[in-house]
């Protein structure tokens, strides 16, 4: 029995209507005492090639799909962006060593988590942030929507660049704004800002541009000159840039990830907000721990009021993530590493075996942005589309074809908006063992169309 399955005692219990199982995590999972404690490195290096399951513990990317699937039909859950690794061990020592206090009350926000902020980016990226500046948010999302309240008027455009991270226009509809896309533009291969598009949709509506860099779900990290493009056009017609920059630790060999908050004019730095976490580098999403900046004190304290914003925390986030930026570096570069390598088997595997689909190995990001265009056709997925109950996109449809032929689950390209269709995008922060078993199921199941 593969360990993957060995460990899916919950899950198998739930889908035999046995729901009592509350209590049950620890024995369907590996606890990091059976599992020889933290994730220690050997020989200097860290593990990442052991598949490690996080089936039973109500994983969305794994949890959520066999639950709607069944366990039969998912073998790699490969949607939602978080890593299957365990996470670096000097995170799991800090969170004992405050579990261990035993009183979970009312804290301040600790100076030396800041500081843990402002090194790490000093350190990494050669970026100065002033500590008075940065204001704590459980997520980026959360930090987004209070700038949008803050500048954006109920039925207002909010500016956006598609394809793009589908959690944007969640935000954009809670507050009662509309999503206004610049489609990016696609040459050989590539995707480029269109910046005369992006401008010609500014109107009087318009008060926010919601930039993503490293950009989900294509992967490009963009340029010092995109970005000062960019930031020009906003600065002169009044919109203010939300830096989305969460991506940022994950670059891959060859490219530079530049700070919006980097660029050589004041202005245009001044007319921005950035958000970032350590939720994507360190795989602590659900610690619930991120932080904005901006040098405009103006845009801060509007965010604050007019936008209501909480600084809202939680004790165990703060333990993680300080110990992240202080102590896990080098766990993270040799992380990098990794998905440098799994990407670049995705993209000669992907040309080599898989029939109908293409890639280009993306710039930033442990995500694969697949144009399956030919698959979704040769598979006949506008008909299976048009025949389907519950007006499923052709993506959506292959999205299930895939879970019933290939039994992995990727997430539409059509939830990413305009420049969506036609594509799916594969998350590959797991064993790379896993990564090549998707890609095989995935080679097969259209061979056989
Ligand atoms: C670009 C981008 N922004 C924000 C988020 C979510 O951030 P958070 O969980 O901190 O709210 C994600 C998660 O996938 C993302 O890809």
């Amino acid at each position: 029995m593969s360990k993957l399955s060995r460990l899916d005692r919950r899950t198998f219990l739930r889908s035999t209507g046995m729901t009592a199982v509350a209590g049950a995590v620890g024995s369907t999972v590996p606890l990091a005492a059976e599992a020889g404690g933290a994730a220690q490195p050997q020989g200097g290096r860290y593990d990442f090639d052991t598949i490690y399951s996080r089936i039973g513990t109500d994983s969305s990317k794994w949890d959520a799909q066999i639950a709607r699937y069944g366990r039969d039909k998912i073998e790699v859950g490969m949607g939602t962006a978080d890593q299957d690794f365990r996470i670096a061990p000097a995170i799991t020592r800090a969170l004992r060593e405050r579990v261990g206090h035993e009183n979970f009350g009312y804290l301040s926000i600790p100076a030396s988590y800041k500081e843990s902020i402002v090194d790490w980016n000093k350190r990494r990226y050669g970026l100065d942030i002033d500590p008075d500046t940065i204001r704590h948010a459980p997520g980026v999302h959360s930090g987004i929507i209070s700038t949008l309240r803050a500048f954006c008027p109920p039925g207002s455009k909010v500016l956006m660049q598609t394809p793009g991270y589908n959690g944007f226009y969640t935000d954009i509809r809670v507050v009662g704004c509309v999503a206004e896309e610049s489609p990016l533009r696609l040459v050989n291969g590539r995707y480029q800002m269109d910046f005369e598009d992006l401008e010609r949709r500014i109107d009087h509506d318009t008060h926010a541009f919601i930039l993503c860099n490293p950009h989900n779900p294509t992967g490009n990290v963009w340029s010092r000159d995109d970005l000062m493009t960019l930031g020009e056009i906003c600065a002169r017609r009044r919109v203010v840039v939300l830096a989305d920059e969460i991506h940022c630790d994950f670059v891959t060999k060859g490219h530079g990830y530049t700070p919006f908050a980097s660029l050589d004019d004041e202005a245009i730095v001044r007319n921005s907000v950035t958000y970032k976490s350590v939720s994507k580098s360190f795989n602590l999403s659900m610690m619930k721990c991120a932080y904005q900046f901006s040098t405009n004190p103006d845009y801060l304290d509007r965010i604050e009021g007019a936008g209501q914003h909480r600084q809202a925390m939680n004790t165990l986030g703060i333990a993680a993530a300080e110990a992240a930026y202080n102590e896990c570096e080098e766990w993270l570069d040799q992380l990098l590493e990794y998905i440098d390598g799994t990407l670049d088997f995705v993209d000669a595997y992907v040309r080599s075996h898989v029939p109908g689909v293409e890639t280009v190995k993306p710039e930033g990001t442990y995500l694969a942005w697949l144009d399956v265009g030919k698959a979704m056709e040769a598979a006949g997925m506008q008909r299976a589309a048009a025949a389907a109950e519950g007006n499923p996109t052709p993506e959506q449809a292959f999205q299930r074809w895939l879970v019933d032929h290939a039994h992995i689950h990727l997430n539409p390209g059509s939830s990413y908006g305009l420049g969506g269709a036609g594509r799916m995008r594969m998350n590959t922060a797991t064993s790379r063992q896993l990564v090549e078993r998707a890609l095989g199921n995935m080679a097969q199941a259209l061979a056989a169309v």
